[in-house]
């Protein structure tokens, strides 16, 4: 069984409460990856395409990693780094710096490689700071919390930081790398949906919501660049992805100059 036979108006409820849940706006193109995506979890839960859509439709959990499925969790270290060395650059020169903890929000971390990779250019420059890394996902929070990774994952991560803060697998875990505690300690992984759920009552000097606005439709992105405006310090800094963009919307954030996809309060 490797395709279903989905009827318009399936199709459209299903997209309707993705796009309710989480905000993301699956479209005709993904119809295909849908289906098959249904058809692999109706053989692991050993249910009819009718009965599979009712545990869809009334299971937050099996919508969630019904999501995981459909979206890309696709992350790797030090990616699009250049807003982040800026970001922690600022911190270095503020004169408060040796008081002060900084605090970052990593708002859609996926599996971890982007607030671990904020950590150890932290950590480099001897800063005090905590991060709150967030995701709608489960799954990729759990492997978040493991901070075991394919080494192929980090060959971004300068050399110094690779052999100070990452620790190699030997025997089964050969070809491995594991995040040492020394820089997880700092990182507190939770569950948080960026359409439904209020921004933690903590003001951040630093929030980073990359790679995920890009499947959202404007009016979506629109509210969550205005909830995360919210939780930042006056003067702190927001980052997107390069390939996203605020271009249009109705936002306070003012562009940093020559660093794309950087914004600050
Ligand atoms: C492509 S990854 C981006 C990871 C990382 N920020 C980066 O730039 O490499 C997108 C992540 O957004 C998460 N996501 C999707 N919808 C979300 C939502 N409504 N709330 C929070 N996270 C969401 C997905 O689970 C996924 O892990």
């Amino acid at each position: 069984m490797d395709a279903i036979a989905l009827t318009k108006k399936e199709f459209n409820d299903l997209t309707s409460l993705v796009y309710e849940v989480s905000g993301i706006n699956l479209h005709e193109g993904k119809a295909e990856l849908l289906k098959s995506k249904i058809a692999k979890r109706m053989r692991m839960t050993n249910k009819s395409l009718k009965d599979y859509l009712s545990l869809l439709y009334a299971n937050e959990n099996e919508m969630i990693d019904f999501i995981d499925t459909v979206t890309t969790n696709h992350s790797f270290f030090f990616r699009e780094n250049r807003s982040i060395e800026y970001i922690i650059q600022q911190f270095s020169l503020n004169p408060e710096k040796e008081k002060k903890e900084f605090k970052i929000w990593c708002a859609a971390c996926s599996t971890g490689d982007e607030p671990y990779s904020v950590a150890v250019q932290l950590k480099d420059l001897g800063l005090s700071f905590s991060i709150l890394a967030t995701d709608i996902s489960h799954s990729v929070l759990e492997t978040a919390e493991r901070g075991i990774y394919r080494m192929d994952k980090l060959q971004n991560v300068p050399l110094p930081l690779l052999h100070r803060f990452f620790q190699k697998g030997t025997g089964k875990y050969k070809g491995q790398i594991k995040v040492k505690n020394e820089i997880s300690k700092h990182i507190i992984f939770k569950k948080f949906n960026l359409i439904s759920d209020s921004a933690p009552q903590i003001v951040f000097d630093a929030i980073l919501c990359r790679n995920v606005m890009i499947y959202f439709d404007f009016q979506t992105s629109e509210k969550v660049i205005h909830k995360l405006y919210h939780a930042l310090a006056p003067r702190g800094y927001f980052a997107i992805g390069n390939a996203e963009s605020l271009m249009n919307m109705k936002h306070d954030y003012t562009p940093v100059k020559k660093i794309p996809s950087l914004y600050t309060k």
